[in-house]
């Protein structure tokens, strides 16, 4: 590819402080040579996700936001977990893109960076595989205790921290690059 990477960044947490988009912020600067990271901002004005508006013409936000995933790349999201689940805002989003597909052969890249994060994580990486998501092992990342890796300005502050995002990030660009294996559902979820 004689171009960068182009990626759309999902931050599942929404605060203006949020560690999950200063990692963001922070991936961005490291793959500034490879990748175009357009960080999408317009999670909290999806409307609610309901089926009976799920038509051939949707919300100018749900059109929106399938928009920037088609012209993608791949799909980075980073989030938190809340109590013991994934955010409500980004579950919602995601549900408006069962019926349209964006996800669906799509590489994604999956970070849930939390003060644990495990429950999340896994129903994250649930939703994502039944979607069709591009994924493989390397391309998804847990990282508990991250207000504690990483700096204001998305700096990750933890060598062994740094080093995991490096391998996913390599591995995110593989898989846009070439026709990598992907993973089965059953050896990530629990
Ligand atoms: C309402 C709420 C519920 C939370 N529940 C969990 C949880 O179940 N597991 C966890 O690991 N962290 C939990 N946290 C802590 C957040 O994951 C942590 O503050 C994280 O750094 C927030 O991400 P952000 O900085 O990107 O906003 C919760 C935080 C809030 C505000």
């Amino acid at each position: 590819m004689s171009r960068k990477i182009k990626v759309i960044a999902i931050s599942g947490s929404t605060r203006k402080t949020s560690s999950n988009l200063n990692l963001i912020k922070g991936i961005a600067r490291l793959t500034s040579d490879i990748f175009e990271i357009n960080i999408f901002e317009g999670l909290s004005d999806i409307p609610q996700f309901n089926p009976d508006l799920d038509l051939e013409t949707p919300p100018i936000q749900v059109a929106d936001f399938r928009q920037h995933l088609k012209a993608a790349d791949a799909i980075l999201i980073c989030t938190p977990e809340y109590a013991m689940g994934v955010p409500g805002t980004l579950k919602n989003a995601i549900d408006w893109t069962v019926s349209s597909m964006e996800f669906s052969k799509k590489p994604v890249a999956l970070i849930t960076a939390s003060l644990s994060g495990e429950k999340a994580h896994a129903s994250l990486l649930g939703t994502l595989l039944i979607i069709e998501s591009k994924m493989t092992v390397d391309t998804q990342l847990l990282i508990p205790g991250i207000k504690s890796k990483i700096d204001e300005q998305g700096n990750i502050t933890d060598q062994l921290t740094l080093g995991l995002v490096n391998k996913l990030i390599q591995s995110l660009t593989d898989l846009v690059l070439k026709d990598a294996d992907t993973i089965e559902a059953p050896f990530l979820v629990n």
